[in-house]
């Protein structure tokens, strides 16, 4: 049932590529190269729209600040990310111009739920994102998208973050197009890139064995952080909360340039640092970022795309050119390192201990 690997986890890194291609299967017309997605709301409601929320919890929240990046990028139109347990609606929004999207793989988030209800009741129509056909945010929601996952068994969320980004890279295309925002070029870019990525993931995970002598080497460390910028920085938040969930070390995610701003006093020669220097998140920058935590001596582990390899780092991984879509990759290799880590030191990988794959209380 574990397909030949040791943990579901392992099992779900790795059926990424084809998780990946079943999250865009049917949805991209590349003749016309516009995105076709089943949904009932309306093009002129899409078109209408002064904002849209984002709300979700964990790795699901990490998604939509992935989301909110490409949205703003495409689609010209106002994204705000919440927690569940966090939503208000705000004031001063109108909620016949407002969209709520729920995103979760379960579908049976309570937070999550809460949300969604609570924007409903104030008349703001609701979009569920979720691998879940039938879960409850699937039927309260308006209406329902489904990331097409495949069913995910390790508590430690994997696969289904990279579709949740998917889907949201899908519906910005959508969105951007329904608004008559839609740059061709930009377009044609992410949709090819898109289409790309799956065969790009598996690149980062025909090098499953060179990560696990790096998680072996750095296994050690005291606490270990995770730098990125921009649409790397979602992945770093995930990177931190897949090691901190399954290893039980304690990591922690920074955007790059916030490190200089508090947390750089944790930083020794005995906390490991993560980057990730890819297109689309402004590498130069991260670059220096990095130099400030090698000058103290903390060892760093680099995952760098073309844009991003000037640096000088002891440990690197490469990511192919695909845009915007890059930290996905870099995403495996994290994914990766986590599960090493935690395998190294015999943790229950798939039941982490306190956790549960569906968290249905507030
Ligand atoms: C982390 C993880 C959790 C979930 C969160 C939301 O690996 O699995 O952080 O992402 O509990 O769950 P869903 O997406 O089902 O709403």
């Amino acid at each position: 049932e574990k397909g030949g690997y040791d943990h579901y986890m392992l099992k779900e890194i790795h059926e990424q590529p084809q998780a990946l291609r079943q999250a865009v299967a049917g949805r991209i017309d590349a003749v016309e190269e516009r995105v076709e997605l089943d949904r009932s709301l309306s093009t002129a409601f899409l078109d209408s729209l002064d904002e849209i929320q984002l709300v979700a919890c964990g790795t699901s929240y990490h998604a939509c600040l992935y989301g909110k990046q490409l949205l703003e990028s495409l689609a010209d139109v106002r994204v705000t990310v919440e927690f569940g347990s966090e939503y208000a609606v705000g004031s001063g929004r109108d909620p016949e111009r407002t969209l709520v999207v729920g995103v979760s793989q379960s579908g049976e988030t309570a937070d999550t739920l809460r949300a969604l209800r609570t924007a409903k009741r104030t008349g703001i129509r609701t979009l569920g994102v979720t691998n879940t056909v039938g879960s409850t945010v699937a039927r309260e929601c308006d209406d329902a998208l489904y990331i097409q996952a495949g069913p995910e068994i390790g508590v430690a969320a994997t696969k289904t973050f990279a579709s949740q980004v998917v889907t949201l890279a899908l519906l910005a295309v959508d969105v951007a197009d329904s608004r008559g925002e839609l740059d061709p070029a930009d377009g044609r870019e992410l949709l090819s890139n898109l289409q790309a990525l799956p065969g790009a993931v598996q690149t980062a995970l025909d090098r499953d064995r060179e990560v696990r002598e790096v998680a072996d080497a750095y296994a050690g460390g005291e606490a270990f952080f995770f730098i990125g910028r921009q649409f790397a920085t979602p992945v770093a938040l995930e990177g931190a909360l897949k090691l901190k969930e399954i290893s039980y070390d304690h990591a922690e995610g920074f955007p790059a340039g916030e490190l200089k701003h508090g947390p750089l006093a944790l930083i020794t020669e005995r906390t490991p640092v993560l980057a990730i220097l890819t297109d689309g998140a402004r590498p130069e920058e991260t670059h220096n970022n990095v130099k400030e935590v090698q000058s103290r001596g903390a060892p760093v582990v680099a995952v760098t795309s073309e844009t991003g390899r000037e640096g000088d780092y002891e440990v690197g991984f490469d990511v192919p050119d695909l845009g915007v879509l890059e930290p996905l990759v870099a995403n495996v290799y994290l994914q990766l390192f986590a599960y090493h880590v935690a395998d190294g030191k015999a943790r229950p990988i798939d039941r982490p201990r306190n956790l549960a794959k569906s968290v249905t209380v507030e």
